[in-house]
């Protein structure tokens, strides 16, 4: 597998993980479709990657009913899609007890509802191909719990029952779906995260800071694509939280309080 004039769209790719993804992927020639709110971030980036054939698809993936006509939109694009890498998504920093009903269900509908979305109206094209990719960025957090992350947690855990279940359902096809768990990553994604009270929190933190530089994380992606994998671990530290988490969960809630409860 390569990335050579395959058509790629990736959602997220005004910022971070989904713009470095734009980046690498264009230097391995691919043929961009990119999506995220931002529409002038979108038209800076495609005048950055001048010398690949990139369109912008600007689109709020909040709007999850009419997500079925942007993937027909994506689609027209080029006559074929054949790789979705769904990196949008959105983080919390507030303690559950703070956090009000309306983070909750943003977040659900922009990390669950929209994948889902997108997935299941594209899926019709994947299937009548018998071709294409479906990659969506979790986190860790959609392994384990975190400290003030309860609405992000969630709906990263809930995406991953969905990716599971499909990736059995469509077993002895050609269609491969990753999911990616990555650990911390230095992006803006504190920055861009939602405080309890639905206000974007605005600030960094020491986790994102810490975080692996993102053109290693997204050379991870890309290669755990190209090899198929079902699973893309991406992580350092956190390895040692999941492994505690498993085996002395006890002891992981204690260290991920001290460190995550501020
Ligand atoms: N960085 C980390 O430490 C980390 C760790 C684990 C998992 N992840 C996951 O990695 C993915 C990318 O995060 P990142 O670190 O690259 O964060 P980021 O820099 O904040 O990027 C988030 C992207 O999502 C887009 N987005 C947000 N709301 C949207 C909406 N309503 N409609 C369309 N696009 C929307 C943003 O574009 P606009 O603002 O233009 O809409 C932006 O391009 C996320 O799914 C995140 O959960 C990140």
């Amino acid at each position: 597998m390569h990335f050579k004039n395959k058509i790629v769209w990736i959602t997220g790719a005004s910022s971070g993980i989904g713009k470095e993804l734009a980046y690498q992927l264009s230097r391995q020639g691919a043929i961009l479709i990119l999506t995220a709110t931002n529409k002038s971030a979108l038209e800076q980036l495609k005048v950055e990657l001048a010398n690949s054939k990139v369109d912008i698809l600007p689109f709020d993936l909040l709007k999850i009913d009419a997500i079925p006509q942007l993937v027909s939109d994506a689609i027209a694009i080029n006559g074929q899609i054949d790789f979705v890498i769904q990196s949008a998504g959105q983080s919390q920093r507030s303690m559950a007890v703070d956090t009000g009903m309306g983070v909750y269900e943003r977040l659900m509908n922009l990390n669950y509802f929209a994948p889902v979305a997108l997935t299941q109206a594209i899926l019709p094209h994947f299937i009548k191909r018998d071709a294409g990719s479906m990659t969506v960025i979790s986190s860790i957090a959609g392994l384990i719990g975190f400290p003030l992350r309860s609405s992000y947690s969630a709906s990263k855990h809930a995406i991953k029952g969905y990716l599971e279940t499909l990736q059995c359902e469509i077993y002895k096809t050609n269609i491969h779906v990753s999911i990616v768990y990555p650990g911390r990553i230095n992006t803006d994604i504190s920055k861009n995260a939602l405080s309890g009270d639905g206000q974007r929190f605005g600030d960094t933190d020491e986790n994102s800071d810490a975080g692996m530089e993102v053109d290693l994380c997204v050379k991870k992606i890309i290669s755990g694509i190209l090899k198929k994998k079902k699973v893309i671990y991406i992580l350092k530290a956190e390895r040692l939280l999941f492994w505690l988490w498993w085996f002395i969960p006890n002891l992981y809630y204690k260290i991920a309080h001290k460190k995550g409860v501020q």
